[in-house]
């Protein structure tokens, strides 16, 4: 292949190769499914750097022109069929929850998620988990040939030093004001969110959560035995004009909040949106725990996390490399201002003494490999193309009183349904014919919520619409048993 470059020109190399091959594919001349020249092959006919090319690979990559197939290499991406409504449907009526029991509900929500892992065959739209990258398992290796055997002994509570610089350098250029001294790395985000929760809260205070939320959130709540308040969303987040009625009211300790890509209805808020926010909690001197479990898997740019608004440290951040590398690592950090820092810091020694410093250095080696941008790029471009296939097929297939979010990032989508539709009912029914979703109740304080269903779009197209057709099927059938009937009379 001939790539033309000018290496007088005063623009990047990567971009040169970028843009001739961008135009190669557009005007046809590379057309859908054609292969590219290997990363070594490429690089060697036009002597440049092998990360050149790789450079300029990720780019189509991130913009969706061209597919890794892992151990195929590279190949021109097959046009979206058509493309689906990107106006998001979800009006929920607005109704605050203030539960009045626990529901306990977690553990089974957990165990259910580890048992889906077991059923390959399903299509299980109730979870999803990005897949590993595939240098992961070398660059592991790798760590532990160059740190040895510090990795074995105890370490600090806050983490390793390395890896905290990485992730300051990485919030920095999210627009946070961080240093690796206000970070402590936690076992996982929930941990963080553990940490957290019990610094801000005592038993019996109020406590602010959308609803729904994170189940996980939820129970961490309810078995400190706080009280909680369940802030409707909306589809442009918290409705703030009742968390403001509420922080009036109740004057709750703690407001906790997932702001980008929200789990479960994936909705990010806007700027404004969060600017409001911290200045609600600067007003009624109530802190925020931001929950930015999903940052990175955004399809199109994302404001600046709340925390990158707050200059008087109202706002803790919790982060993790659950979502973007591997959850089995238990890898993910805690932000906060120095005055809790502390303290946080003593309750996590209590707790673990300190994060595992294999894992630790595992993904303190991937950051330092210059992998992971490339990795998550990938991530962007497979993840829009499950969120569209997802939307189409639910446009094609779902009944028209549903109603759904179109997230712009993150895993999962919300879909909500009219109050006669049974969800219990509806995943039995749906686990008959091998497709998984779950109660989504579980996200909802006490579990009194709306139906329905957080669905996750990791699938293939064809798992997609093979799932959706069911879903569509025995929606239908739920909403409008007496058309069957008639049907079934025909027949
Ligand atoms: C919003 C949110 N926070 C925290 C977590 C916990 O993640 P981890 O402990 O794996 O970092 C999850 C996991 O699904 C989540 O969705």
């Amino acid at each position: 292949m001939k790539i033309p470059i000018d290496r007088q020109s005063g623009q990047a190399l990567y971009l040169q190769i970028r843009d001739r091959l961008k135009h190669l594919i557009q005007s046809g001349v590379m057309p859908p499914g054609h292969q590219l020249p290997s990363i070594r092959g490429l690089a060697d006919a036009i002597q440049v750097n092998k990360l050149t090319v790789i450079e300029a690979y990720g780019m189509l990559e991130a913009d969706g022109l061209i597919q890794a197939r892992p151990g195929s290499g590279y190949f021109v991406s097959q046009p979206p069929s058509a493309s689906p409504s990107l106006e998001p449907t979800f009006a929920p009526a607005q109704s605050v929850i203030i539960p009045e029991h626990p529901c306990g509900s977690f553990c089974k929500f957990y165990n259910g998620f580890t048992e889906a892992n077991r059923h390959p065959d399903r299509i299980d739209f109730g979870f999803g988990v990005p897949q590993p990258p595939e240098d992961l398992s070398r660059i592991a290796r790798r760590a532990m040939t160059d740190v040895g055997d510090r990795l074995f002994h105890y370490n600090q509570p806050q983490g390793q030093l390395m890896l905290r610089q990485q992730i300051a350098q990485q919030l920095i250029q999210l627009g946070l004001e961080v240093s690796a001294d206000d970070l402590i790395i936690t076992t996982g985000s929930q941990q963080g969110l553990f940490l957290a929760i019990h610094h801000f809260v005592r038993p019996g205070d109020w406590v602010v959560v959308e609803s729904p939320t994170y189940a996980g959130t939820l129970a961490v709540l309810d078995t400190l035995g706080a009280r909680v308040i369940g802030i409707p969303m909306t589809a442009e987040g918290m409705n703030l004009e009742l968390l403001e009625q509420y922080l009036k009211s109740h004057r709750p300790r703690l407001i906790f909040t997932i702001s980008t890509f929200h789990n479960p209805t994936g909705i990010t808020t806007t700027q404004a949106h969060r600017q409001q926010l911290v200045a609600l909690a600067k007003q009624y001197e109530c802190p925020i725990l931001e929950d930015n479990a999903y940052e990175g898997l955004n399809f199109e740019p994302v404001p600046p996390p709340i925390k990158a608004f707050d200059r008087e440290g109202w706002v803790t951040y919790l982060g993790t490399f659950s979502k973007t590398l591997m959850p089995g690592l238990r890898v993910g950090y805690i932000v906060t201002n120095r005055q809790n820092h502390q303290t946080l810091l003593s309750r996590k020694l209590l707790y673990d003494l300190h994060s595992s410093t294999v894992s630790q250095a595992i993904v303190s080696e991937y950051l330092a490999s210059g992998h992971y941008r490339r990795h998550i790029n990938r991530l962007r471009a497979t993840h829009l193309q499950s969120r569209n296939a997802m939307l189409q097929a639910m446009e094609k297939h779902f009944p028209e009183e549903a109603t759904w979010t179109v997230p712009q990032g993150g895993l999962f989508l919300w879909v909500q349904f009219p109050e006669c539709v049974s969800i219990p009912a509806l995943c039995r029914d749906a686990i008959a014919q091998n497709v998984a979703i779950f109660d989504s109740s579980v996200f909802f304080p006490g579990q009194k919520g709306y139906p329905a269903l957080r669905l996750s779009f990791l699938h293939s197209a064809e798992d997609i619409e093979r799932g959706a057709i069911v879903l569509g099927n025995l929606l239908k059938r739920s909403l409008h048993p007496s058309r069957n009937i008639q049907r079934k009379a025909v027949a």
